[in-house]
């Protein structure tokens, strides 16, 4: 089976490194100011492409397929079974914590990353000063870091700390389904 946390690893990995030309294009524009505005907006294009294709398609990996079996743990009152519970115990003790987590990536990080998609794609389109450039660019690559770093330290830890084999290969199941139906 294919392990599915490695599979959103991977997907981070490979956005950050998409994510790499635009921090170059970054130092560039506070470097060279106006200069460098004719190289960044292709870079801006591609990475607004990208945010709307490649990285909504990892988003809903998240929100369709990980996060309800998360939802399903933290947020159940079930009786798992005594080996479980002991097992679990300092993960249950935080539940709180973890919903919260989850629900915050869920509902305001996910919806906030399709934002920042938006309006570089239009500030691409339509070109822009260097100081605007500068500003969504660096908005894009704040709102990476942190929610990627959060998913990193926090989520995917924990989903490996409570998801059971079973669990782990319908996620990875699921993911493969909405990986089938974005490529149709
Ligand atoms: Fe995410
Ligand atoms: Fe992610």
């Amino acid at each position: 089976m294919r392990d599915p946390i490695e599979t959103l690893l991977r997907e981070h990995a490979g956005i950050m490194g998409q994510v790499a030309e635009l921090r170059r294009a970054v130092r560039d524009l506070g470097e060279r100011g106006d200069a460098a505005v004719g190289e960044a907006l292709p870079v801006l294009r591609s990475v607004g492409r990208m945010m709307e294709t490649d990285l909504a398609r990892h988003a809903r990996k998240e929100d369709e397929a990980l996060f309800p079996a998360l939802e399903a743990i933290f947020g159940s009152e079930g009786t798992p079974t005594q080996v479980m519970r002991r097992e679990h115990e300092a993960i249950h003790a935080r539940a709180a914590l973890y919903r919260e987590t989850v629900r915050e990536l869920h509902e305001v990080e996910h919806p906030a990353i399709a934002r920042q998609g938006g309006a570089v794609r239009t500030l691409a389109a339509r070109g822009g000063s260097a100081a605007e450039i500068h500003r969504s660019a660096e908005e894009v690559i704040r709102i990476l870091d942190e929610h990627f770093g959060k998913e990193e330290a926090i989520l995917f830890p924990m989903a490996r700390q409570v998801l059971g084999p079973e669990a782990l290969a319908r996620i990875a199941g699921r993911m493969e389904e909405i990986e089938v139906e974005a490529r149709r």
